[in-house]
C-alpha cells in the first residue's frame, strides 16, 4: 500500500519528525523564510496533509488544490491563518496545538509586563549609550507590580495562567470575558467590563484570539479610557491593536507604556514609528518560544497529523464538527 505524503512548511525538531517518519512520506520546507502561498499550493496538490504555521496563509483556493487533502495540521494554538469555514465546507479537519505552551506564553507576558514596568530595555540602552555615571534617586524609576491592579482581556487558558502568577504578586486582577462570573472568581479574578477594566487597571494584558469581533478591539477610545499610568501587554495576536491609536497613545503620555509580542504586520516594518518609542517594548512573537515547548508543539502537530491520516479524530481539533463519528 501506498504511504501517504505530507507536506511540512517548516523544519520542525527533530522528535517530531522522527515520529512522522514512522506514518509517511513527507517533504520539509528547508528554508527560513517560509513557503510563498503558490509553492504550498502547488506542493499539497499530490499530498494528503499538510503541517503548517500561522506564518502560512491556507484558504480555500489552497484546499482546492489539493483534493486528496485529509487533515491540516497548523503549529500554534492560534488559527486565524486557516479559513477554517473553507476546511468545514470541505470536511478537512484543522489542528492547532492548545495547553502545552500556555505556562511558557503566561511566563512571557509577565516577563513584558516586568520589563516594561521596570524599564529594563531602557535601562540596558542607558549603559550601553555611556550614561551611568551614578546612582541617582529618581532616574529610570518604574511602576511596582506587587499591589496593582491587572486587567486580563479573555480568560482562555493563557489568560488564566497569567491570574495565577498575578497572585503571587498580591496583584488584584480584573478580567473582560465571555466566562461564567463564577468560573473567574475561582481563578482568582473579578469579571468586570471592558470599560471598567481599561479605566482601573495599572496593566492590561490582552488574550483573545484573532476574529472579526476582535480586530482593533484596543483602539484610541479604550486606550484614551486607560490610566496615563498604565501599561499595555499584548501576546495575542498583533490586529488586536490599532497600531496607530498606540502610537499616538504612547507617543501623547496617555498611557506609559506597552510590551508587544506580536503586531500588525508581522515582522514590524523597520520604519514603524512605534520602534522609535522608548516606552514601547517590541520583541518578535517568542511568547512560547523555549526549546521544550516549541517541541512538544511539534510533537502535537504530528499527532494531529497522524491521526487526520489515519481517519480517526484530531486529539486537538479546531473543527470537530467534521471529525469523523461527530
Ligand atoms: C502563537 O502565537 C500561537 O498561536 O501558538
Amino acid at each position: 500500500m501506498s504511504r501517504d505524503k505530507v507536506f511540512v512548511t517548516r523544519q520542525l525538531p527533530p522528535t517530531a519528525l522522527e515520529r512522522l517518519s514512522a506514518h509517511c512520506d513527507f517533504e520539509v520546507w528547508q528554508e527560513f523564510m517560509p513557503p510563498p502561498y503558490e509553492v504550498i499550493r502547488e506542493k499539497v496538490g499530490d499530498q494528503s496533509g499538510l503541517i503548517c504555521l500561522l506564518t502560512d496563509r491556507i484558504d480555500g483556493p489552497l484546499m482546492d488544490a489539493g483534493p486528496g487533502l485529509k487533515v491540516i495540521s497548523n503549529m500554534a494554538v492560534g488559527f486565524d491563518n486557516v479559513d477554517v469555514a473553507a476546511a468545514n465546507e470541505r470536511g478537512i479537519p484543522v489542528g492547532n496545538t492548545p495547553g502545552v505552551l500556555t505556562e511558557t506564553t503566561a511566563d512571557f507576558a509577565f516577563a513584558l509586563l516586568m520589563a516594561v514596568a521596570r524599564r529594563i530595555p531602557e535601562a540596558t540602552r542607558y549603559i550601553a549609550d555611556g550614561k551611568w555615571r551614578t546612582w541617582h534617586p529618581t532616574v529610570l524609576a518604574g511602576q511596582d507590580i506587587f499591589g496593582a491592579t491587572l486587567g486580563i482581556v479573555g480568560f482562555g487558558r493563557i489568560g488564566q495562567a497569567l491570574a495565577r502568577r498575578a497572585a503571587g504578586f498580591n496583584v488584584r486582577v480584573l478580567v473582560d470575558t465571555l466566562e461564567p462570573e463564577a468560573e473567574v472568581s475561582a481563578a482568582g479574578g473579578e469579571k468586570v467590563s471592558l470599560d471598567e477594566l481599561l479605566r482601573e487597571s495599572d496593566y492590561v494584558s490582552l488574550h483573545v484570539p484573532m476574529t472579526d469581533d476582535t480586530h482593533h478591539l484596543i483602539g484610541k477610545a479604550e486606550l484614551t479610557a486607560m490610566k496615563p499610568t498604565a501599561i499595555l501587554i499584548n501576546t495575542s495576536r498583533g490586529g488586536v491593536i490599532d497600531p496607530s491609536a498606540l502610537y499616538e497613545a504612547l507617543r501623547d503620555g496617555e498611557i506609559l507604556g506597552a510590551g508587544l509580542d506580536v503586531t500588525e504586520p508581522e515582522p514590524i516594518a523597520l520604519d514603524d514609528p512605534l520602534l522609535t518609542l522608548d516606552n514601547c517594548l517590541i520583541v518578535p512573537h517568542i511568547a512560547s518560544a523555549s526549546v521544550a515547548t516549541r517541541t512538544k508543539m511539534a510533537e502535537m502537530a504530528v499527532a494531529n497529523l497522524i491521526a487526520g491520516l489515519r481517519g480517526l479524530p484530531l486529539p486537538t481539533c479546531v473543527n470537530p464538527e467534521v471529525q469523523p463519528g461527530t
